[in-house]
């Protein structure tokens, strides 16, 4: 089968296109034959030595990426989940080696849901690491209620978009950052008050905050604690909640934690029943195919990404 290896850490050159042979399954695995996969900043982060390099740089040969959405070809023997010829979607052993970069990949079979059949193959590996983080965070770790204020940081971006989405369906009241020329995409998510973050200042323009989502990390997560109600919570997904944050936070009767998302199944078909009805949409905002991966990962690094980058294999 084709695969994108990592040769070794670095630069897009190290993401080369191979023939390797296709993955033996494993107890309670299903082989997906893939037809799009979406990538994340975590992809960049670990191609560079970063991320979750370290956890998976013994494994050779390295295959990057953890979304994708497919159809089951083979199931082992002790897995039951899933049939060949089932379409299913998911985020591939996060934080460990996914190896979705190739046209067929193994996988533990509580980590899939059926992909709904009313979005495409596209849209379905868009939802998978991205919403997986935004469910996680706000319905797990926010536990968010009906009527409560959530303030989304970088609410355009892959993580942000979905995140909107669904603190809008948990009933919250949703202010959400981005530029001015991603105002009307946070008006369509459904944001109920956007805040320009390159002109404006948000600790001035939010009060009184019940959820802080924080995928910028720095100054934007210490200055967060300024606007949270006391006994609310701020989750970091880039680790921004460090110690000294951490001091801070608890001096004002908040909580700030950073957290990782993890591979779930249960999580999936929570979200497959929101994607199947549109409440919630991926928005692919670039569609690259499996040899310009390099681009993929380009369009990434820009920071400016609206929504998710898809590849299609
Ligand atoms: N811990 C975890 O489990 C976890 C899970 C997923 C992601 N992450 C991390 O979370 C971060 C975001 O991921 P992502 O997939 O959402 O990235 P992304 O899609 O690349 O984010 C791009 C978006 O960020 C916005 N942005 C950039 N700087 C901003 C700022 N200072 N304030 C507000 N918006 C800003 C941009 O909007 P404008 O163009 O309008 O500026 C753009 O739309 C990454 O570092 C990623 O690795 C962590």
């Amino acid at each position: 089968m084709k695969a994108i290896l990592l040769t070794e850490s670095g630069g897009t050159d190290k993401l080369a296109i191979s023939d390797i042979d296709t993955p033996v399954l494993q107890d309670n695995e299903v082989l997906v034959k893939v037809k799009a996969l979406s990538i994340n900043p975590v992809d960049i982060k670990t191609r560079t030595g970063k991320g979750v390099y370290g956890r998976i740089k013994e494994q050779m040969p390295i295959i990057l990426g953890w979304d994708i959405s497919g159809e089951v070809v083979d199931v082992a023997d002790s897995a039951s989940r899933f049939k060949a010829g089932d379409e299913v979607f998911g985020m591939v052993n996060f934080p460990g080696h996914g190896r979705a970069y190739a046209e067929y990949v193994a996988v533990p079979e509580h980590h899939l849901a059926h992909k709904p059949k009313e979005i495409t193959h596209e849209e379905a590996a868009a939802a998978t690491l991205a919403p997986l983080t935004a469910w996680q965070v706000l319905v797990h770790q926010g536990q968010v209620q009906p009527g409560q204020t959530v303030f989304v940081h970088a609410a355009a971006g892959g993580v942000g978009h979905f995140a909107v989405q669904i603190a809008k369906h948990l009933g919250a009241y949703v202010i959400g950052t981005a530029s001015e020329r991603n105002a009307d995409f946070l008006k369509e998510l459904g944001v109920d008050k956007h805040i320009d973050y390159r002109n404006q200042d948000f600790v001035q323009e939010a009060r009184e905050v019940d959820f802080v989502l924080d995928p910028v990390g720095g100054d934007t997560t210490r200055r967060s604690l300024e606007i949270l109600k006391p006994g609310r919570k701020l989750i970091s997904i880039v680790g921004g909640a460090n110690e000294k944050v951490q001091n801070v936070a608890q001096e004002r009767g908040i909580s700030a934690a950073n957290y990782l998302v993890q591979s779930s199944g249960e999580d999936m078909e929570q979200l497959a029943a929101l994607l199947a009805t549109g409440k919630l949409k991926a928005h692919v905002s670039h569609v690259f195919n499996l040899d310009e991966i390099g681009k993929a990962h380009e369009q990434i690094e820009t920071g400016r990404t609206v929504g998710k980058v898809v590849v299609v294999v």
